[in-house]
């Protein structure tokens, strides 16, 4: 089958000159385009309040970002840069600033014979999201005569309450049909791949459910920690910058019931029914913490209070782990155990599945006998990949039992993989929204996690480089945390 090739679009970045589009959307356009799957004409209009900067400077700009990016082809980025990129001031906002960018996107459209078809993507911070959308509508850039589509970054709201204010501002302009939500990790190739093991593997899927599994776990851990993000970030924590959006996507991929179609609606529908399913958070079942001074790597690192920017009695959150139950026929009992913390000791997401035993062990009157649970391991990243652990006889006496793991990875099979903001791109420049989230999911996420964030819990300390408050560990009932 062809891939479908998206149709000539302009496709406009408010906030064309910020870190995402350095670090993520201009690297992914550039290789899109130089894979041929931009179409046959995409140009890009970068917007940004800038009063200085114009089509000659954003291009240098441009040409750095790119001379900065890794895994970028080091061939033709000038040609691209000057062939596709154009700059537009938005200036303070005024509805003559926004006047201008559509009279700007008029006449870049009558220059490159484009039917009309434009992409808004909002990357700005969260507090310009209405004002923009509202701009955007006003100066009657919510349509035109081919298709529109607005690209929304996360976070979407910080709770319930303004995520409803959010998506009514934006429904206030745009359809949901034209809205595009993006949770990054959905675009990275395992998720997605979730769905195929699941549904194109009737070994697993008939094992999938509370007779056969004994919990599972989601686990983002890393390394790094605040950065230069600490403005973003005190005011966030970990449950509002990981746990509401790319862990509890992943829980709803793990969780859902099998789609009627391989399609956004259909899928998205059955994602929505999982997270109405999950019973309320009890108070015992949140563990949170925040990072002290510790080493990794065999580096002193600073505590998160003394990062730049960090309030000096702050109490936000940068671990979290947070047990859920899925109260449904299929899930009734499991535990999902959920645990995302900066400066945890290595870089990993996992989901691990965790069997339950066998009921009766034959082999107990032998020493070293020991059953462990099979355990089914999907690898996010650094290595995107599959294992299967499972109990062997190892060879020879006495007879003993050990664990063993059959395993698959992307990297040794496969040369390159897709950053996650290529294929996300490129389904916003083709129209397809399985991989955004939808207004009813984000609302329902924040349904879940808006008693925890308002609710007093302790923040307990935790060392740099280890792997969060033993506290966490109570949460697991059948075993420990998945091994790494
Ligand atoms: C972002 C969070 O959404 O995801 C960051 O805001 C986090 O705090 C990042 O570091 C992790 O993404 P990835 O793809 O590196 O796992």
């Amino acid at each position: 089958m062809n891939l479908p090739q998206p149709e000539p679009s302009l496709f406009v970045v408010m906030g064309g000159t910020g870190d995402l589009m350095e670090r993520k959307l201009l690297p992914a356009l550039f290789h899109l385009s130089n894979e041929g799957l931009l179409g046959k004409e995409c140009q890009i209009l970068g917007v940004s309040r800038s009063k200085t900067m114009n089509d000659e400077s954003f291009r240098a700009w441009a040409l750095d970002a790119l001379d900065k990016a890794e895994g970028v082809e080091r061939t033709g980025r000038g040609t691209w840069c000057s062939g596709c990129l154009h700059f537009q001031s938005i200036g303070s906002g005024t509805p003559a600033d926004f006047e201008a960018l559509a009279q700007r996107i008029r006449d870049l459209e009558a220059m490159y014979g484009l039917p009309g078809n434009r992409t808004f993507y909002l990357a700005l911070p969260p507090r310009a999201f209405v004002p923009t959308v509202s701009g955007l509508g006003a100066a009657g850039l919510d349509s035109s005569r081919g298709w529109t589509r607005l690209v929304v970054e996360k976070p979407v709201g910080r709770d319930l309450e303004s995520a409803r204010v959010l998506n009514a501002a934006i429904h206030q302009h745009f359809d949901e049909s034209q809205v595009y939500r993006i949770d990054h990790y959905l675009g990275k190739e395992t998720v997605q791949n979730l769905l195929v093991i699941r549904f194109a593997n009737p070994i697993f899927e008939s094992l999938w459910n509370r007779d056969r599994i004994s919990s599972v776990q989601i686990t983002v851990a890393e390394e790094l920690g605040v950065g230069d993000r600490a403005g973003y970030y005190d005011n966030s924590g970990a449950v509002r910058d990981m746990i509401q959006n790319h862990l509890t996507q992943l829980l709803a991929l793990v969780a859902m019931e099998v789609p009627v179609r391989f399609e956004a609606d259909a899928i998205r529908d059955e994602k929505v029914k999982v997270l109405r399913a999950v019973a309320p958070i009890g108070e015992t079942d949140v563990v949170l913490g925040q990072y002290g001074g510790g080493e990794i790597d065999g580096r002193r690192v600073p505590g998160y209070l003394q990062e730049e920017g960090v309030a000096p009695q702050s109490r936000t959150e940068t671990y979290a782990a947070i047990k859920l139950h899925v109260d449904n026929w299929r899930w009734q009992g499991v535990p999902f155990l959920l645990r995302t913390g900066k400066r945890l000791p290595k870089r990993t997401t996992h989901i691990m599945v965790r069997f339950r035993r066998a009921p009766v062990s034959l082999f107990e009157p032998y020493e070293a006998c020991r059953l462990h649970n099979n355990e089914f391991m999907v690898w996010l990243q650094p290595d995107e990949g599959f294992d299967l652990r499972f109990e062997i006889k190892r060879p020879g006496e006495p007879f003993a039992l050990t664990t063993h793991t059959l395993d698959f990875r992307y990297g040794e099979a496969y040369a390159r993989l897709s950053d996650a903001y290529e294929t996300l791109l490129l389904d916003v420049l083709i129209g397809d929204q399985t991989l955004f989230v939808r207004a009813d999911e984000v609302e329902a996420a924040w349904g879940l996690y808006t008693p925890v964030l308002e609710r007093e819990h302790e923040v307990h300390l935790y060392p740099a480089g280890s792997w969060g408050p033993d506290q966490a560990d109570s949460l697991v009932t059948d075993g420990q945390w998945a091994a790494v």
